[in-house]
């Protein structure tokens, strides 16, 4: 077996300048340089980069129970998720999974196609009186006002711009910690972002205290999630869960579920915004339904939809790299993984590899016909992760996805601003730095 080849790096820093200078950048010099398997150095601690559809499977599910969460980037979304389905291992996380799993069963699936049409008719309606949209921001309070009414039965249309400013606040903070000297300094420490990053992680453990509460005065069995997780009862001890797990679990999804759908969306716009011949072509496609707001029953015949937002994901991965660390060593490919190694599939360099797509940087929505992929090996594409810890939601969020595009392409389509620079700001998720606005077209 062979050592594992990377770059050697700066002393004591390694490769952390360059990772903070363009990290998509050299993830996949990285990638092209040294191959499948790339030992690199992050200030004090040695990351092992893995893109190939063989060593993902290998890491989500074949040896899955080799891989856990115990690495830096996990423990310092601590704050936010607590011990919620995201960040939570072993059997405790095997049991809230179980709970929440059936939240997300297809038929609950299919009402949440009515709460989402509902919102997404909203938020089109006040649309009308503007010509341009800041498109992120707004993706952002959709997604949320759909997240909040599907899983936890809230209208929140007035709250959702506080919550989300404030997630966008906590992730930021984490993001800069993750990669920059603010590391080292304890949030205890009262410099201005760990003030901001402290009153902003106050606003949402307030506002998910009030769902708690405002469900506990109200009671009942509502079939959605929060009732899934308020009555869940161990099957030992019959105790239901904690206020302080319920919290964690609330969270997880709150910022879990919306960011990510929201990325992925503008993204869809921004990019149906670059070829206006596939936009016309999905216009047609949905014009089909005339102006009735599609049902589940419709999408499968909204193919063109379905394909434009797997090649957004696919260019654009909302999760471009995740963490596990190996228990025991392993085998990746011909490459020996010591025990205790952190390793970083990048989903951005699995969907971005010339070794199993065409022209990966070109835009062409038909490679996800069924006959160009379904002989690609199995991991190739892989936004939603793989294994038993895939995305919980990730059926809820194509069914969202498809919906909103469908019904904003019934009514009115987006064109980018000339001279609007569109740049990826890769944080926790694979951001649009500084958003984008769009001009509305009635
Ligand atoms: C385009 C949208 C989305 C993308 C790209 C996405 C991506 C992902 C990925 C890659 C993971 C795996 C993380 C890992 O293995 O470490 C994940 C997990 C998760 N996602 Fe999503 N997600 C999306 C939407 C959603 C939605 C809508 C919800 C909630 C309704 C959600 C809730 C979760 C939860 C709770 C987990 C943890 C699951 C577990 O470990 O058991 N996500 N997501």
């Amino acid at each position: 077996m062979s050592t594992i080849p990377g770059p050697k790096g700066l002393p004591l820093l390694g490769s952390l300048p360059d990772m903070q200078r363009d990290p998509l950048h050299f993830l996949m010099s990285l990638y092209s340089e040294y191959g499948d398997v790339v030992r690199f150095r992050f200030g004090p601690e040695v990351l092992y980069l893995i893109s190939h559809p063989r060593d993902l499977k290998r890491v989500f599910q074949e040896n899955g129970k080799n891989y856990t969460k115990q690495t830096r980037v996990w423990q310092k979304l601590a704050p936010v998720f607590g011990r919620g389905l995201l960040t939570n291992d072993g059997d405790s996380w095997l049991r809230q999974r179980r709970i929440a799993q059936p939240a997300f069963h297809h038929e609950r699936v299919a009402a949440i196609a009515a709460i989402v049409s509902g919102a997404t008719a909203a938020r089109l309606k006040q649309w009308q009186r503007h010509s341009t949209v800041d498109v992120l921001a707004e993706m952002m309070e959709l997604t949320l006002d759909i997240l909040t009414e599907a899983l936890f039965g809230l209208d929140w249309k007035t709250e959702s711009r506080r919550f989300s400013e404030a997630v966008n606040v906590v992730l930021h903070h984490i993001n800069a910690q993750t990669r920059s000297i603010l590391y080292y300094i304890p949030t205890a420490v009262p410099i201005p972002a760990n003030l901001r990053f402290v009153r902003a992680l106050h606003t949402v453990h307030e506002m998910v205290g009030r769902i708690i509460q405002d469900r506990r005065r109200s009671g009942g069995d509502r079939g959605d999630l929060l009732s899934f997780l308020m009555n869940a009862r161990d099957a030992e001890t019959g105790e239901t869960m904690s206020d302080a797990q319920l919290m964690d679990e609330i969270k997880t999804f709150l910022v879990a579920g919306h960011e990510t759908t929201a990325n992925a969306l503008a993204w869809t716009f921004f990019l149906l915004g670059k070829q206006p011949q596939t936009r016309r072509a999905l216009t047609q496609e949905v014009a089909r339904l005339s102006s009735r707001a599609p049902t589940l029953q419709d999408l499968p015949q909204l193919q063109l939809t379905g394909r434009v937002l797997r090649e957004s994901m696919r260019l654009y991965p909302p999760v471009w790299f995740l963490g596990r660390r190996a228990t025991q060593p392993d085998r990746l490919g011909e490459h020996a993984l010591p025990a205790g190694a952190i390793v970083m599939p990048s989903f951005y360099v699995t969907h971005h590899r010339s070794d199993i797509w065409s022209d990966p940087e070109g835009f062409d929505p038909d490679r996800f016909l069924p006959d160009r992929f379904s002989p690609l090996p199995a991991f190739s594409f892989v936004p939603f992760g793989g294994g038993p810890r895939q995305c919980i939601g990730n059926e809820f969020a194509l069914l969202e996805m498809q919906i909103v595009v469908a019904m904003l392409h019934q009514q009115t389509h987006l064109e980018l601003l000339p001279e609007q620079v569109v740049e990826p700001e890769p944080a926790v998720t694979l951001r649009i730095k500084n958003g984008i606005k769009m001009r509305l077209i009635h």
